[in-house]
């Protein structure tokens, strides 16, 4: 999967791209990260990348050159093949579990990161496929969410996170919360391990693993619990 980033801070982008899980997806050949400065996609001295709003009003909004430039190289890049443009977004739908294992089975994805007060309407109608918000508040840019949302796509990707740290037995994966986990030592100032994980019952263990994850999206995220109920999904061979 090949994974762009056009930006007006590359910076931001790189440093994260070059540490553990991002850094690891690239020198397996799982994913390849490009980040674009959308600066060297205008024409003028200035390099200027936003301007005000028509109409009058507050903040400065990103110029439609420099993103329909960039993605017209991406055209030309790309060829037959396809690519999802992503605009993180307060204004999209909320991004959760289920659309990152999605976009981890689709197309190569392009993220197009807003500042200021937004980008001009006519990127977003005719250049962006999806606005992706990664929750009920603002942040000053997409540059977080975007990576966010890699994060979250890329380790659903085969062979991206080593069997200790499986995506499956995350939570969400079944849509419960996780539970709790311990590891050594089994005492540690007065504070034990529970004592069904020193069993050695394989059985036992996993009925209880799984009352935890219950008892837990039961009581933080009651609603996660109702929608699994809706669809017939709580039951099974664990309870
Ligand atoms: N850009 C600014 N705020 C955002 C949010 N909550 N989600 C995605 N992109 C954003």
């Amino acid at each position: 999967m090949k994974i762009w980033f056009v930006t007006v801070f590359p910076e931001m982008i790189r440093a994260y791209l070059k540490e553990s899980m991002f850094k690891k997806a690239v020198e397996q050949q799982l994913v390849s990260f490009q980040v674009w400065d959308l600066r060297d996609f205008t024409t003028d001295k200035h390099r200027q990348v936003d301007d005000k709003p028509f109409g009058g009003g507050a903040g400065m909004v990103l110029k439609p050159e420099p993103f329909f430039r960039a993605y017209d190289r991406l055209k030309e890049i790309q060829k037959e093949n396809p690519f999802r443009v992503i605009c993180p977004s307060p204004q999209g739908k909320l991004f959760n579990h289920r659309r990152a294992v999605e976009l981890s089975r689709g197309a190569d994805l392009v993220f197009f990161c807003g500042h200021y007060k937004g980008i001009d309407e006519r990127v977003m109608q005719n250049l962006v496929d999806e606005e992706i918000s990664i929750g009920d508040y603002v942040l000053t840019g997409g540059e977080l969410p975007a990576l966010v949302i890699a994060d979250s796509i890329i380790r659903h990707i085969p062979g991206v996170l080593h069997s200790y740290e499986s995506a499956e037995t995350d939570s969400f994966a079944d849509e419960l919360l996780e539970g709790p986990i311990y590891t050594q030592p089994r005492e540690y100032r007065g504070l034990n391990v529970p004592e069904v994980l020193l069993s050695g019952n394989h059985q036992k263990i996993e009925q209880w693993r799984k009352q935890q994850r219950l008892e837990r999206t039961k009581e933080r995220r009651k609603e996660l619990l109702n929608e699994k109920i809706e669809k017939n999904d709580i039951g099974g061979k664990n309870g």
